[in-house]
């Protein structure tokens, strides 16, 4: 959990990370065969410019300092696969599903869907959408497609960081959902609106995660998972990064909003700011969490650098 910093944001972050990939290793340079990403907004690059819904952003000043500009990343810049992508020694960043060809699919493929969950309906509120089921089904078909070996899938890199917008796009909605009504606290989350109810259901989850990925490691030969930690970064490493902001977001949002407004102003220093904007995190901190991640800071029990040498 990162003190001082705004509960009621950071929580948004909060998302589930997990990283699972096989351990056999690869060439130099590009150091694993092939990397898919599953997720919601915060792993986006692209997928939901084309549907109807408001959880997309393939405009300034999203993208402002990404060489192609908006893309439909839910940042100023690169995101968390894009620098995992750059460290595990790929030349380009994983394309995005929608309007990938068919040999991707031997690469490297993203199915993230900004608004996208676990459950299948959540978000509905927002719009169109791909859950994780049918991201899930995506794969399923690009690999069909693209006859890509078994034999190569299993020695590919997946991260899936999806978990948020089951809380904050439906358990948590007002007036309450179907899903509020069927679980109770500990078979979802606990709390009631308030950001710090929020943080704690959304820590009874995380720490089952965590037992998931134990149990899966020891029950499953041949693939190794590892759980990425958001919360455990705090304000003190951030500060010695010069990462100063944490209480407000760097582009314009307005009231009530969460992203930020179009062609809005935004903040001259960017790498001073957590936050891009009310719900994501600006490319710094992307940069932070995704070398943290591979080289083991916040990970248990595998860094990433562990899956991919
Ligand atoms: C987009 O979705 C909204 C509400 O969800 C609906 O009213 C509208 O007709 C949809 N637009 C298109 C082009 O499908
Ligand atoms: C792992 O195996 C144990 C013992 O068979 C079982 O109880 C548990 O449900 C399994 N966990 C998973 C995630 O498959």
């Amino acid at each position: 959990m990162v003190e001082g910093v705004s509960k009621a944001l950071w929580i948004t972050v909060a998302t589930v990370f997990a990283a699972a990939a096989a351990v056999a290793p690869v060439a130099r340079g590009q150091q694993a065969p092939c990397y898919f990403v599953f997720g919601d907004s915060v792993f986006d690059n692209g997928n939901n410019n084309a549907l109807n819904t408001s959880a997309k952003v393939n405009y300034l000043p999203y993208g402002i300092d990404f060489p192609q500009g908006p893309t439909g990343r839910f940042s100023n810049g690169r995101n968390i696969p894009d620098f995992i992508a750059e460290l595990a020694g790929f030349d380009n960043y994983i394309p995005p599903f929608a309007g990938a060809s068919r040999t991707q699919a031997n690469i490297g493929i993203n199915y993230a869907s900004g608004g996208g969950g676990i459950r299948e309906e959540t978000s509905e509120n927002l719009g169109e959408r791909i859950s994780l089921r049918k991201q899930i089904s995506n794969h399923q078909s690009a690999i069909r497609k693209a006859a890509v070996p078994e034999s190569q899938l299993r020695r590919c890199l997946y991260t899936i960081s999806i978990g948020s917008n089951d809380y904050l796009n439906n358990y948590f909605l007002q007036p309450p959902t179907p899903a509020r009504r069927l679980y109770t606290p500990d078979h979802l989350g606990g709390g009631v609106g308030c950001a710090e109810e929020v943080n704690q259901a959304v820590d009874i989850f995380n720490n089952k995660l965590k037992a998931l990925v134990a149990d899966l490691n020891s029950n499953l030969s041949g693939v190794k998972f590892t759980y990425v930690d958001l919360f455990s970064g705090n304000a003190q490493d951030f500060a010695a990064l010069g990462i100063t902001v944490g209480d407000r977001s760097c582009c314009m949002v307005k009231p009530g909003e969460e992203l930020c407004a179009k062609d809005g102003p935004v903040c001259p220093d960017r790498t001073k700011y957590i936050f891009w904007d009310n719900v994501h995190t600006t490319e710094t901190i992307n940069g932070v969490i995704a070398s943290s991640a591979f080289n083991g800071d916040i990970t248990s029990p595998f860094s990433i650098s562990q899956f991919v040498n």
